[in-house]
């Protein structure tokens, strides 16, 4: 799919399939009290389809409800769509990426060449530019497919979306906008391959090789460290290296840098890190055969941030970024850490491993505290955590924990700008003394059922120094299966919270 600016009565007229929408108008109530219900299609720019759709018989009843769309053939035979969207004043950027996001699928059978998307007629935010952002944010994320395992594949059709804009003055200002949604979902394309990819395939030796590979292709001036496992090692990773133990795979860590142009030492420094386990068995406290499956996309914590790495970097983002992304599975074999072992992390505190599915606070415990010496002012980490976050948020919303509530507040208002559910939980006191352990400093689970995602978040913060300002994201129940959004694949990678980051290193100061 391509994606090309167009002005309203260009290339918009030449399409073979043509989008227009129509609004609820309520007008007051008739002398006998019936409430008139007309519908607004004033913003059409075309006066000859104006009066082609008053002529339809279908028109008279149509009601511009969301989602209701009368199709009808134009004058030179193209296919016009009219689609409702209902109430304008309840219409906002979230209803037009998934309206684009439904139209789109619904053009799949019909296999158009070109569509041309009337951008003034979504344009219910006042930002024609915005607009046609949003638009295209939707329409590449829908775009999306992941048949790489499929003998047959879906059938290859290449089409192009022209949003055709009025405001010509403002053409140079959408160019832009929509090659920075190019770079950004292009990114988040990138990192879904990543989560939809197969755990026998993507192993933690071959996701690093990976990353290698679009860095050097994709990210020029990015510079690159991959850590194997005898500089792990050397490093004291006790708790990383604990993890790793069961596995027929070395473990990875994967160090990357990004400085802009004009970077200075007063220059922000953001640290990004992720978890990066390719599968999750649970290790010796197996998981049950039905929560086992899914757990490939147990990494995805670390192809969230590398994602946000990837867009920031390629929109050329004002501050210093790393990425830090730690991976292995947790598997097992003869030398499996065994519950009950204690083990030593990179800060120095001894652990007592209670429960080998909690194997995420153990490799990025390491990992945090190896980003805190890099000295970063600010650090976020993303992971499929816990299953206490699903119970807590459900699959709509990301978790979000910390030390600092000015960092956390900035981060929760990224993802409001780009309609993402966050919500903040709290670490308390009580949690933070519940991770004590009888025969080791800390121990890696708290009370059973209780507060479990916090919990988690607490047993980070035991790894955080130098008085960084840090953030936890649980993206549990975020990373995948996300039905109720249509511009998501139902099944497998979502996407979600790499635009939120992405909004938050460009926008940082
Ligand atoms: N990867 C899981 C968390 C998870 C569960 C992610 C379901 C996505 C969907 C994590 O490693 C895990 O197993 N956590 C345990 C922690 C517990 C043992 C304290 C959990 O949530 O049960
Ligand atoms: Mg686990
Ligand atoms: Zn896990």
């Amino acid at each position: 799919m391509l994606i090309k600016l167009d002005t309203v009565g260009d290339h918009f007229l030449a399409a073979e399939l043509k989008i227009l929408t129509a609004f609820q108008k309520n007008t007051p109530a008739t002398k006998k009290g019936e409430k008139q219900q007309l519908i607004s299609i004033d913003h059409w720019s075309d006066a000859s389809l104006k009066e082609e759709f008053h002529n339809l018989k279908s028109s008279k009843n149509y009601k511009a409800a969301k989602d209701e769309t009368i199709s009808f053939t134009g004058a030179t035979g193209e296919v016009v769509w009219v689609v409702g969207l209902g109430d304008k004043t309840k219409f906002h950027a979230e209803d037009i990426r998934k309206v684009i996001a439904k139209i789109l699928k619904g053009t799949r059978s019909s296999k158009f060449a070109t569509i041309g998307i009337d951008v003034p007629g979504f344009n219910t935010i006042k930002d024609e530019a915005r607009t046609a952002q949003v638009i295209a944010e939707s329409a590449y994320m829908t775009d999306y497919t992941f048949d790489k395992y499929k003998s047959k594949k879906s059938e290859p059709h290449e089409f192009t979306v022209f949003l055709a804009h009025t405001e010509k003055k403002n053409s140079l200002k959408i160019e832009k906008a929509l090659t920075s949604t190019k770079n950004i979902c292009e990114s988040i394309n990138v990192m879904k391959d990543f989560i939809n990819e197969v755990p026998n395939v993507l192993h933690s030796e071959e996701y690093a090789k990976r990353v290698e590979a679009d860095v050097k292709k994709n990210l020029k001036g990015v510079k690159i460290k991959i850590l194997n496992k005898a500089q792990i090692q050397k490093e004291k990773m006790g708790m990383f290296l604990s993890v790793n133990a069961g596995s027929a795979y070395e473990p990875r860590l994967v160090h990357l840098s990004y400085e802009p142009a004009r970077s200075t030492s007063k220059t922000k420094h953001i640290a990004l890190v992720g978890k990066g386990i390719t599968f999750d068995t649970g290790g010796y406290c197996i998981k049950p055969g039905t929560s086992m499956a899914g757990m490939k996309n147990d990494m995805g914590g670390s192809a969230t941030v590398y994602g946000a790495f990837r867009a920031a970097v390629l929109e050329k983002a004002p501050v210093k970024i790393t990425c830090i992304i730690a991976l292995t599975d947790n598997a097992i074999n003869e030398l499996a850490t065994v519950p009950d072992a204690v083990v030593t992390a990179r800060n120095g505190k001894t652990v007592e491993i209670l429960n080998t599915d909690a194997e995420g606070r153990l490799i990025l415990g390491d990992a945090l505290d190896y980003a805190c010496d890099l000295n970063p002012h600010y650090i976020i980490d993303a992971a499929t955590l816990t299953g206490a976050c699903l119970v807590a948020l459900g699959n709509q919303v990301c978790a979000i924990l910390g030390n600092d509530q000015k960092w956390i507040n900035e981060i929760l208002s990224a993802a409001k700008e780009q309609d993402e559910y966050m919500w903040q939980l709290p670490i308390i006191d009580e949690w933070r003394h519940d991770i004590k352990s009888k025969v080791a400093d800390l121990k890696n689970i708290g009370t059973p059922m209780r507060a479990g995602t916090a919990i988690g978040a607490a047993f980070l913060e035991e790894f955080i120094k130098n008085d960084v300002k840090w953030a936890h994201l649980d993206i549990a129940g975020v990373v995948d299966s996300q039905s109720h959004l249509p511009y998501c694949s139902p099944h497998g990678a979502s996407g979600l919270i790499v635009r939120s980051l992405t909004h938050l290193l460009v926008h940082a100061k």
